[in-house]
C-alpha cells in the first residue's frame, strides 16, 4: 500500500483530469438563537501571536517559482526585478512576514551554489519533481535554469517584506556547504570572497538571514534517516556556523502528522550527549497535510484522496475533520517534546500544511500539485490559522503549503493572469491577528449533525480565536455548517463592546473559487457593527470565515 513518504521517496504521481461539478447553492436556516455563545475574556492572555505563524511556503515544485514568482526582468508582464509585481502588492496587503524556501523536497536536491554568480553561467540541473511532471509540462519546470536563486529569493522577501527561511540541503551536501551558505549570506559587506560574489550579484549588504531549516522531511525524501541518525546529522550540521552577530535559528526536520516516534527519537537521541544540546534546536518541523477524504476506507496515498472542486456535503465536513486533527498534533508533539525539554525551549513550526487533493483541478494544465481553491478550502485555512492562534506560546511560525500555483495557495498565475483565491483572502483578514495578544475565547455551540455512510456523525458548530492589541479586539470565527447560520450571542468579561466591524467570507455555493476570468467570484465583504454593550448577538452566515474586529471600552 502506497504511503505519504513512499510516493514522495519513490516520485509517483496520479494525474488524472477531474471534471468541475457545480452544485445548487445550499440554503440557509438560522439556528435557535440562544444555544450558542462566545464568550471573551481579555484578562486570561495565553500569549503573543507570532507573526510568523502567517508564514508562506515556495518550493522549487512546478509553477511556483517559474511562472508564480519569477517571470523575469524582460517579461511584459509588470515585475520588480523579475519578479511578478501583482503577487508582491497582495503580499505586502497580508503583511507576509517569512517566506520557506527553497524546499519541501527540492530542498535536499538544491545546491545552493548553481543560484548564485552571473545568471547566463548559471547550470541547468535536473529537478527534484522531474520525475512526477506531466510529459507536457514546462521545461523551466523540469530542468532548473537557476536564474531564480539566493539573490533572488531575498529580493523577493525584500519587496514583500517578509524574513527569509532558507532549508538547507542535508541528505545530498555536506556541512561544509550548510555554513558557506550562511557565510554567502550573512558575511559583511566585503568581508569573505562569498560576500564579494553576493554583491556582484547585486547585494553588498548581507542578507541577515536567521531562520535556517537543517534539512527537510529526514524521514523520507530528506535522506529517510532514523530519528537517531537524524539527530547525530542535526548535531553535526549545527555545531558550528558563522553568526557575525546574526542570531541564528535553526530548525529540526520534525515529523510526518502523528509519527509521535520521530519526535521522541530525534530528542532522547540528541540530549544524549548532553542537556544543553537543546538549545541548538530553535523549532521543530511539524509537516501535516489533510489529504485523506476517504472516509476511513484507505490509508493509500493515491487512493484516498478527494476532489478539489466535486465534492458534497459529507466531502466537506470530511476535510474539516481532517483539519481538526491539527490540535491534537500540536499538543501530541508538545508534550512529547517537553520529556526532554521541560522548559520548552524549542517552539513547533507547522512549516507545511494544507489539503492535498487528487490532481487536475488546477487552472493551468500541467501545473504540477496546483489544486483549485474553494471557499471549502478557505474555511479550513480559517480553522486552521484558529488552532494556531490557541497556542501561541507553542507554534513560533507556520507556512501555508504552499504560496502560489501548488496545493493550498493563496494565489494562482500564470503568464499575465493573476487571482487572489479564497485562502488569499482568509490570510487577509486573519493578519490583523499577527503580534496581537492571544486571549481566551469560550465557545459554545451545538454540533453540527449528518450522515457520514450510513451513520450518524458530528463535528463542532463553531470555533475561533480571539485577540487583543491594547483596546482593539479581533475576534475570528468559523462557522463550519454547509446549510445552517449560528444566531450566536457574544459576550465579554469585565468590560464592554464598542464598535467596529465585521468581515465575512462566504459563499451560497460552497464550492466557490476564484478564476483567471472570475477574479472576484468569491471576495470578503465588510460592515459596521454597533455592539456597545457587554452582549451582543451575531449570526454567522454557514460555511463561513468571520473576523470581528471591535474595540472594547
Ligand atoms: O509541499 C509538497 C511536498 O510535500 C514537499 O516538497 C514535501 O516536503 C512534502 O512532502
Amino acid at each position: 500500500m502506497l504511503r505519504r513518504r513512499e510516493f514522495i521517496r519513490e516520485g509517483l504521481a496520479g494525474a488524472t483530469a477531474v471534471l468541475v461539478t457545480k452544485y445548487s447553492s445550499l440554503a440557509a436556516r438560522a439556528a435557535d438563537a440562544t444555544d450558542t455563545r462566545i464568550e471573551i475574556l481579555p484578562e486570561e492572555v495565553l500569549g503573543t501571536i507570532s507573526p510568523n505563524i502567517y508564514g508562506h511556503f515556495a518550493e522549487n515544485l512546478g509553477g511556483v517559482i517559474y511562472d508564480g514568482i519569477w517571470v523575469g526582468e524582460e517579461s511584459k508582464i509588470p515585475n520588480v526585478h523579475g519578479i511578478r509585481s501583482a503577487l508582491v502588492d497582495e503580499m505586502r496587503k497580508i503583511h507576509a512576514p517569512v517566506v520557506r524556501y527553497p524546499g519541501g523536497c527540492f530542498a535536499d536536491s538544491y545546491d545552493w551554489k548553481d543560484g548564485v554568480g552571473a545568471a547566463n553561467n548559471r547550470p541547468r540541473r535536473t529537478n527534484f519533481w522531474a520525475n512526477t511532471e506531466d510529459a507536457d509540462g514546462e521545461a523551466s519546470h523540469k530542468y532548473d535554469t537557476n536564474r531564480f536563486g539566493t539573490n533572488e529569493f531575498a529580493q523577493f522577501c525584500k519587496l514583500t517584506g517578509s524574513e527569509p527561511y532558507l532549508a538547507a540541503n542535508l541528505r545530498s551536501l555536506p556541512a561544509e556547504d550548510f555554513y558557506r551558505w550562511i557565510e554567502y549570506c550573512n558575511s559583511p559587506s566585503g568581508s569573505t570572497t562569498l560576500a564579494d560574489m553576493r554583491a556582484a550579484g547585486g547585494s553588498a549588504e548581507p542578507f541577515n538571514v536567521r531562520y535556517w531549516g537543517v534539512g527537510n522531511e529526514s524521514w523520507g525524501c530528506g535522506g529517510n534517516f532514523t530519528p537517531e541518525e537524524y539527530a547525530a546529522e542535526f548535531r553535526r550540521y549545527t555545531t558550528w556556523a558563522p553568526r557575525y552577530g546574526q542570531r541564528l535559528s535553526f530548525i529540526g526536520s520534525g515529523p510526518n502528522d502523528d509519527s509521535w516516534n520521530w519526535t521522541r527519537g530525534f530528542f532522547e537521541e540528541l540530549v544524549k550527549k548532553g542537556k544543553q544540546e537543546i538549545r541548538s534546536v530553535y523549532g521543530w518541523a511539524l509537516h501535516y497535510y489533510a489529504w485523506n477524504l476517504s472516509r476511513g476506507r484507505t490509508t493509500n496515498w493515491i487512493e484516498g484522496k478527494g476532489d478539489a472542486l466535486k465534492f458534497d456535503a459529507v466531502d466537506w465536513y470530511e476535510l474539516m475533520r481532517q483539519g481538526d486533527v491539527m490540535e491534537s498534533l500540536i499538543e501530541g508533539h508538545w508534550q512529547i517534546m517537553g520529556e526532554n525539554d521541560p522548559e520548552h525551549q524549542v517552539k513547533l513550526i507547522v512549516d507545511e500544511w494544507g489539503p492535498w487533493y487528487k490532481p487536475g483541478s488546477g487552472l493551468t494544465p500541467h501545473n504540477q500539485l496546483e489544486q483549485m481553491i474553494t471557499l471549502r478550502d478557505a474555511v479550513f485555512s480559517g480553522a486552521t490559522l484558529d488552532t494556531f492562534n490557541r497556542h501561541p506560546e507553542k507554534v513560533a511560525m507556520a507556512a501555508c503549503a504552499q504560496l502560489i500555483n501548488c496545493l493550498n495557495s493563496l494565489y494562482l498565475a500564470h503568464e499575465d493572469r493573476f487571482c487572489v483565491t479564497p485562502v488569499g483572502h482568509v490570510f487577509g483578514m486573519y493578519a490583523a491577528h499577527q503580534g496581537g495578544q492571544a486571549v481566551r475565547a469560550s465557545f459554545s455551540a451545538p454540533n453540527v449533525s449528518y450522515t457520514r455512510d450510513g451513520k450518524p456523525a458530528t463535528f463542532w458548530g463553531l470555533k475561533g480565536s480571539a485577540s487583543m492589541h491594547g483596546k482593539d479586539l479581533v475576534l475570528t470565527v468559523v462557522n463550519p455548517h454547509v446549510s445552517e447560520a449560528r444566531a450566536t450571542e457574544i459576550a465579554v468579561r469585565g468590560t464592554r463592546f464598542g464598535s467596529g466591524t465585521a468581515t465575512t467570507l462566504t459563499s451560497s455555493d460552497i464550492h466557490a473559487h476564484n478564476t483567471f476570468e472570475q477574479r472576484d467570484a468569491i471576495v470578503p465583504v465588510t460592515k459596521n457593527v454597533e455592539a456597545n454593550s457587554k452582549v451582543f448577538a451575531y449570526t454567522f452566515p454557514p460555511a463561513s470565515v468571520t473576523k470581528l474586529a471591535i474595540t472594547l471600552d
